[in-house]
């Protein structure tokens, strides 16, 4: 999902890795680093090489459970897909967070770095109780629930995924919005000592990420601390992230470290990359191509063989009845 100014391939290409088998994928990419640099030794760096690094159990063992995640069924209407989840280790090996670099499998392999504790929320702008939440009061505020939500990538990937968190409207009624506040701007981590693409110029970091008010109160939007039972694998946005199971992936904000409140639609990291490709609203909609490819189907991350059939994406990624009416009476072409 890069902005025509940029040359990386790493976000942008989801089309050429479903039309051509991914071995010939890497060795394409290995062979083109290879003439890049020159260097020995960089077919280690090939996407396959890294991929079978990012899946080994090393990278992809379980960080272990918190006692407050113990989480019981959610009750909120839509919030438990009953689709097969995506396995554990294609859901912590597969990821965009590109604070530590712009391949699938390299947050996987970099995120180690990431220093989770001690960790706080800083609440500020428009809010009646403004603040500092320490971890661990975040993870007692309220109780902890499984949701299992589709996220589907504005790439045109899916998957299906337990999170553990609650409503996002539990912190935002503590924190007491006033009456002026009319979207939420999330600020995540933008630390280059342990980030290593922090400073590149892929973004203007910090990523930044909001929503309309509304939207944020939505009980389907997800403040989550886990995902299949653990705490959030780093390379998933520990220690807490957002998930907005209806806009597309890059919505879902990762490694969150501050809340504002404000009465101005907040510019957002993507949107100020490539405002044509990365609308503010982001809402899946399989009738809105993007500018470069179509919206209209995606691939579920598992089911990804040679002949594995696409999936039809659906209207707000499935959950319209629970959504729709946010967006009652908006041209949802215009406000993409
Ligand atoms: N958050 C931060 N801070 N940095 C990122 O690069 N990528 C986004 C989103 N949150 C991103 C981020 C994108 S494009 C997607 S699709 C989801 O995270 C992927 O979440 P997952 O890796 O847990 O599936």
């Amino acid at each position: 999902m890069m902005g025509m100014q940029s040359r990386h391939n790493g976000f942008d290409q989801p089309l050429a890795s479903e039309i051509t088998a991914p071995e010939v994928v890497a060795d394409r990419r290995a062979l083109l680093q290879q003439m890049a640099t020159g260097a020995a030794g960089v077919a280690m760096a090939s996407w396959a090489s890294r991929h079978a690094i990012a899946q080994s159990a090393l990278a992809t063992e379980k960080p272990g459970k918190l006692a407050t995640l113990l989480s019981t069924p959610s009750a909120v209407p839509g919030a438990r897909v009953i689709e097969k989840p995506t396995s554990y280790k294609d859901a912590s090996s597969y990821n965009n967070f590109y604070e530590f670099g712009t391949d699938k499998a390299d947050p996987a392999v970099n995120a180690h770095t990431l220093k989770t504790s001690p960790w706080a929320i800083e609440v500020e702008g428009l809010v009646k109780n403004p603040g500092k939440f320490a971890l661990e009061d975040l993870l007692k505020l309220s109780p902890m629930e499984e949701r299992i939500y589709r996220l589907r990538c504005v790439e045109g990937w899916s998957m299906v995924i337990p999170w553990v968190g609650y409503s996002l409207a539990q912190l935002i009624k503590r924190v007491a919005p006033l009456g002026s506040a009319k979207f939420v701007e999330f600020v995540t981590l933008a630390d280059p000592k342990t980030m290593p693409y922090v400073g590149s110029r892929i973004l203007d970091w910090p990523y930044t990420e909001a929503l309309r008010l509304d939207e944020a109160m939505h009980p389907l939007t997800l403040l989550s601390f886990g995902m299949y039972g653990e705490i959030l694998p780093k390379q998933n946005g520990a220690p807490v992230r957002l998930v907005v199971p209806w806009k597309y992936g890059f919505k879902s904000a990762k490694s969150l470290v501050k809340i504002r409140f404000t009465e101005k639609q907040p510019a957002t990291a993507w949107n100020k990359a490539a405002a044509n490709e990365y609308g503010f609203f982001s809402n899946v909609n399989p009738a809105v191509d993007h500018p470069r490819w179509s919206q209209a189907t995606e691939r579920r991350i598992g089911e990804d063989g040679l002949f594995a059939k696409k999936r039809k994406t659906l209207m707000f990624n499935g959950y319209e009845a629970q959504v729709g009416q946010l967006y009652a009476g908006m041209d949802l072409q215009k406000f993409f």
